[in-house]
């Protein structure tokens, strides 16, 4: 099992870690489990703001949807919280490829998010030309808004991620050259299905969050969760979910049954069934 070593301040030993994996019967309960993992975290003074970056694809969904849901709705200052992304398709904000669109369809519009909470990577230019610029911009907007300049890194409070089948999380593919950088914050990058262009945030940026969320649904994600989680011989640069390893902050990985399915006796003892 892939076991998160950490430096231990005091006695300079790494100390392994083992992943917090909580595993429940299907896609609706993850997204019951997660609404209440965010209420919990997103909890804070009204003075502070709560800054989350969310994940693409289809998974975060139906989280989106009990957010916005009158058992949630009334549960969370909104006024404190800034929405940022994870990753983003460099297509139209109103593009049914558009991470921003799930978001704006299912989680700000049902809630009345003001814009001015909302940093939505401006990418759709990406198609003509190289996303890079955008990439840049988007950088310098997340400093701005967390007041960090280089080589300091702004520290979200929770990052929302997904997982490919095939071992990506957010925009980080297997084999491309975002997977090595180590000093920019958000990256073009380019993905081998669908909408070819992309921004991404780095693993380093990711890896500096106080609290990292991973959301897996379906068996067709079991063999890449067994390779991220808990295989020590698999490579990063073939499954780049397991670049992710906080610093500081904490790692979770929220899964069905089915994404669960290929994950060890020793991880599996690790899970709490909800
Ligand atoms: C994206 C993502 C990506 C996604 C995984 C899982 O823009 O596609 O951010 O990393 O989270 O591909 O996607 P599903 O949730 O659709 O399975």
């Amino acid at each position: 099992m892939q076991s998160q070593a950490v430096e231990s301040r005091s006695e300079g030993a790494l100390v392994a870690r083992v992943p917090e994996v909580c595993v429940v019967d299907d896609d609706g309960k993850l997204a019951d489990e997660v609404a209440e993992l965010f209420i919990r975290s997103a909890a804070g003074p009204p003075e502070s703001p709560f800054r989350v970056a969310l994940s693409g694809g289809s998974t975060p969904r139906k989280l989106y949807g009990r957010l916005a849901s009158p058992k949630c709705d009334k549960r969370v200052k909104w006024s404190r919280v800034e929405f940022y992304f994870g990753d983003e398709r460099c297509v139209p904000p109103d593009h049914v490829d558009s991470n921003f669109k799930v978001a704006n369809d299912t989680l700000f519009r049902p809630l009345g998010i003001k814009a001015t909470q909302i940093f939505r990577m401006e990418c759709e230019a990406g198609q003509s030309d190289p996303a890079e610029p955008a990439a840049h911009r988007y950088e310098e907007t997340i400093r701005r808004q967390f007041k960090v300049a280089p080589p300091a890194w702004p520290r979200f409070d929770l990052i929302l991620l997904g997982l490919g089948d095939d071992g990506h999380t957010a925009s980080l593919f297997p084999g491309t050259s975002a997977l090595h950088e180590k000093t920019r914050a958000v990256v073009a990058s380019t993905s081998p299905r669908g909408v070819r262009h992309r921004l991404t945030f780095t693993a380093p940026l990711i890896n500096h969050a106080r609290c990292i969320i991973f959301m897996a649904a379906g068996v067709d994600k079991a063999q890449a969760l067994h390779a991220v989680v808990e295989d020590d011989t698999a490579d990063a640069n073939r499954y780049p979910g397991k670049l992710i390893q906080p610093i500081e902050g904490r790692l979770l990985w929220y899964l069905d049954r089915a994404a669960a399915s290929s994950l060890g006796a020793t991880t599996r003892r690790e899970m709490r069934r909800t």
